[in-house]
């Protein structure tokens, strides 16, 4: 369908959050690298393909045969209990310890987000956010009007000084920062993960402000390489809101994520929720529950694993064999994403339409900065598209960039390369 661009005739019904929702036209660019002949490294999408449908089959199969009208029926608000204690496994298993009953099960961790800006912003409150940070997190936040403070980041994640320096001013301004929000494990879209120092120093900056945190962690099981931190969670159940997902370890389709807080937090978000949904679908939740319960999915986790460390490694060869010299990028150690930074004078939004007619796309840096920021940067997804079109997709981008770079010096700008912290030349 083609989009006519109207005058809205509805304009003066709206509310007035509905001026801070991002609008994007980037959105609509990249919905054509939905075609064929793009190589498309803008998504975050987990490989859906590696999934066996047989298994999924037997499993919906199983659920309809055991109890078909409690599926097919509206569920508790709070989730189905068995997936809470499959759930409890699954944070087990990156050594969280958790309780069924310290959890909501929310449709994917996105709902999280919202249910948490829902109970706690009131317009024009403070709250803080890494700079970049999950586009999904900020267009929650924003459009319950606060006020974000970036605190930018380098290849250990969120920065301790600038963040002490934000809570300390607002402090002494009689402002108080309802919560800290935090992707500490392979960070969207940065890639990078926060160092157990800085863990520990961002929950001593918390309770000295006495500010909530909330953690985000759809990735810490997607590790390549290197030991785990302790989730925040666990070095303070008290202040800590954790989100956890599916989405990039089972199924993004099922919409099934959860958060874990202490009791006061789940009961209001437990309100917010049932006034957002009633229930999270109690298909697709007993549908998980068994797929955690009977199927092999450590197993299946490794091999997600096995399939995103090669292609991000032949990401990271093929940004040094086509870009070394004239980007900077993360060397994520697991998870989805590179982050990468070009020279000062590009525009990664400009350049896109060029790189959609180069048949590559990527999404740029300026979507993950609340206000300003990441205008010559760009995120880009490694674990999609398959190993040889990843390498033929940063062939087609250099290309790109190198045209910029070129009609830059002819401007006679300097290519110099803008020296991201904690990325490689
Ligand atoms: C950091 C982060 N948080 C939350 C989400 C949303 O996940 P879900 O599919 O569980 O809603 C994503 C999805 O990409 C993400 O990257």
């Amino acid at each position: 369908m083609t989009r006519r661009f109207v005058l809205d005739p509805f304009g003066d019904k709206y509310a007035h959050r509905t001026s801070s929702m991002l609008s994007s036209e980037i959105r609509d660019l990249l919905a054509v690298t939905a075609r064929r002949d793009i190589i498309s490294l803008a998504g975050g999408l987990p490989y859906t393909q590696a999934m066996d449908p047989g298994v999924i089959l037997g499993l919906v199969e199983e659920v309809l045969r055991e109890d078909h009208a409690a599926a097919l029926q509206y569920g508790p608000t709070d989730g189905y209990a068995p997936l809470k204690r499959s759930l409890v496994e699954v944070m087990r298993e990156e050594g969280i310890p958790c309780l069924p009953e310290d959890i909501i099960i929310t449709n994917g961790a996105q709902q999280g987000l919202e249910i948490i800006s829902k109970i706690f912003i009131n317009p024009g409150d403070d709250i803080v956010t890494e700079a970049p940070s999950y586009v999904g997190a900020l267009n929650s936040f924003l459009s319950y009007q606060p006020r974000i403070h970036t605190i930018p980041i380098d290849g250990e994640g969120m920065l301790l000084d600038p963040l002490e320096k934000t809570l300390r001013r607002l402090s002494g301004r009689g402002r108080q920062v309802k919560f800290i929000y935090t992707v500490p494990n392979f960070h969207n879209p940065a890639g990078v993960t926060m160092s157990t120092e800085r863990r520990y120093g961002l929950l001593q900056l918390a309770e000295t402000f006495d500010c909530l945190v909330v953690e985000d962690n759809p990735y810490g099981l997607l590790r390549f390489e290197g030991e785990p931190s302790p989730a925040l969670r666990t070095l303070d159940e008290n202040r800590v809101i954790y989100l956890g997902t599916l989405s990039k370890i089972f199924s993004a389709g099922m919409r099934i994520g959860w958060v874990a807080a202490p009791h006061p937090i789940l009961e209001k978000l437990l309100l917010a929720k049932q006034s957002a949904d009633l229930c999270t679908s109690s298909f697709t939740q007993r549908v998980a529950h068994l797929y955690f319960s009977r199927h092999d999915w450590r197993g299946q986790i490794g091999q997600l694993v096995e399939i995103y460390r090669e292609r991000r490694n032949v990401m990271l060869e093929a940004m040094e064999e086509f870009l070394s010299g004239i980007a900077s990028w993360t060397r994520p150690q697991g998870g989805l994403f590179l982050w990468v930074t070009l020279p000062e004078f590009i525009r990664t939004s400009d350049m896109l339409a060029s790189a959609i007619d180069a048949k590559v796309a990527y999404v740029p840096g300026r979507g993950f900065f609340p206000y300003e920021g990441g205008e010559n940067s760009m995120r880009l997804n490694f674990s999609y598209p398959e190993p040889e079109l990843v390498w033929e997709g940063i062939k087609r981008l250099s290309k790109v960039v190198k045209r910029e770079v070129a009609l830059a010096k002819s401007l006679g700008l300097g290519p110099k390369t803008n020296g991201y912290p904690g990325t490689e030349e």
